[in-house]
């Protein structure tokens, strides 16, 4: 990791321009944004203030800021920004510091000033999910905060009617297109993990519910689904106990507290959406921690599964974080190796899988056509590294062909101090294996965000449309909101 790219990290960890509204007229933008694109909308979600009262949070603590990057008729752009204004946003902004201990960050050095129980430190900061007449700001383990979908502003924890009403869901969600419904899992935790998938309908009103209780205390981020099945990562976690100690005495922190016990098979979880009949568990070829799928359907009675999975995986350092009163090192994630992009096999009522690394590169952000959740798709896109011994930090965005396992990947790497985000697949509605990719590119030296815009089978030409915006802050996940 070059200097020069560290500090253009930590700058564009660190930037927080706060609310937003401008507009970047066509004749700013380099090349044209491609005219099926225009009236739709890229979105993102991601920490907009974490250097608070002094103390540098992890970014997973960092208050949610939601950007939404609308293409003009005319070929321009409008960014809106805007914080989600969480109770603990609102309590920390008044106060200028921070107030409520966070998932990998205390309130304090003194670890007597962590002990206080205040309110769950919910910064709906990691997806941003169109659905309804609201935006869905994610968190991972709290409820979604709705946002008006034009003005970004916030209307409140969202319980769907007092459906999920005391829960707290994973801030990934899913949309099975072919059903028209929103599924959403609530996981409480325990010696036996308990999973509660829900799906709703355009209305958000409740169509089914899925119940499972798995022995082990697990980590889950996120699931994928096929017409029968959610499928969930086996990631058993054990607790440190020292460490947890620790934060029971204010000194230490959730997220330190836990790491993936390795001495465990890699294994998936299928639970039947049905609700009915019992949970499949799937043993894998090798230990695996996966943290983001990919797209999972069914063929012939098996079942094929797209994962980004870890061979090892450290909780703590996420994002080159080093702690309250120090410097991001982007260096910290390399040490974790690759992401490997696998695809996964499970025959009919088997109870062991097969598996294939789909590139040599590192992957993580998998994207794919919104339309094809849960069935086959063409083609998955996802952010990786050019050096296939790493994954995060990204400098380039890949596409791989699902079909045509014999086809090279498309890559496209950025310039040196240049990061590259989650890119987010944008659908051309009358060819579904055309397309575009739109991803957010981060220059900390240069001060300077960048929008760009590729052909989806020619992403190594470059973008066709480069946007420039002023310095965001790193986001996590987005969505691609289609012309209406
Ligand atoms: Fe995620």
């Amino acid at each position: 990791m070059t200097a020069a790219r560290t500090t253009s990290w930590n700058v564009a960890m660190g930037a927080s321009p706060g609310p937003l509204d401008l507009t970047v007229p066509p004749s700013h933008v380099d090349g044209q944004i491609p005219t099926a694109l225009r009236g739709g909308r890229a979105l993102s979600n991601g920490p907009g203030w974490t250097h608070i009262g002094g103390r540098m949070a992890h970014p997973f603590d960092g208050h949610g800021y939601v950007r939404s990057f609308e293409l003009q008729p005319d070929g321009g752009v409008r960014l809106r920004a805007e914080f989600v204004q969480t109770p603990s946003y609102v309590a920390e902004r008044q106060a200028g510091r921070l107030l409520h201990r966070g998932l990998a960050t205390n309130v304090s050095a003194r670890f007597w000033e962590n002990i206080r129980f205040g309110p769950r430190r919910n910064v709906a900061n990691t997806t941003i999910t169109r659905w309804g007449d609201q935006l869905l700001a994610g968190w991972e383990a709290g409820a979604p905060h709705g946002l008006d979908p034009v003005t970004l502003e916030t209307r409140g924890e969202e319980d769907f009617g007092g459906i999920i009403t005391g829960q707290a869901t994973l801030a990934h969600m899913h949309k099975d297109h072919q059903q028209g419904r929103l599924t959403l899992c609530s996981v409480a935790p325990g010696r036996r993990t308990s999973f509660t998938f829900r799906e709703l309908d355009g209305d958000e009103q409740l169509v089914a519910t899925a119940h499972a209780e798995i022995d082990g205390t697990l980590f889950t981020h996120d699931y994928a689904l096929t017409p029968s099945w959610y499928v969930l990562g086996g990631n058993p976690l054990r607790l440190k106990g020292g460490e947890l100690a620790k934060t029971l005495m204010g000194a230490g922190t959730m997220l330190g507290s836990v790491e993936p016990d390795a001495r465990r098979p890699g294994v998936l979880h299928l639970v039947p959406r049905s609700g009915e009949g019992p949970v499949r568990t799937v043993t894998l070829p090798d230990p695996c921690f996966v943290v983001h799928f990919g797209n999972a359907f069914e063929r012939d009675g098996s079942i094929i599964v797209d994962v980004c999975a870890f061979e090892r995986f450290e909780f703590g350092q996420e994002f080159g974080y080093s702690g309250p009163d120090k410097p991001f090192d982007p260096g910290h994630p390399e040490s974790r190796g690759p992401q490997r992009l696998l695809r996964i096999t499970i025959a009919p009522g088997a109870d062991t899988a097969t598996w294939e690394r789909l590139t040599d590169h590192g992957v993580d952000f998998p994207r794919f056509h919104p339309d094809h959740e849960g069935q086959q798709t063409p083609r998955l896109f996802g952010a990786t590294r050019k050096d296939t011994r790493y994954s995060d930090p990204f400098d380039s965005v890949i596409g791989v062909d699902l079909l045509d396992r014999q086809r090279p990947v498309q890559l496209w790497t950025a310039p040196d101090t240049v990061f590259v985000g989650e890119p987010l697949f944008a659908p051309d509605p009358e060819h579904p294996d055309q397309g575009h990719v739109l991803a957010i590119l981060s220059d900390g030296l240069a001060e300077q965000t960048t929008l760009a815009i590729f052909d989806a089978t020619a992403l190594a030409a470059g973008p066709v449309a480069s946007v420039p915006l002023p310095l965001l802050p790193i986001a996590f996940h987005g969505d691609w909101e289609p012309p209406a």
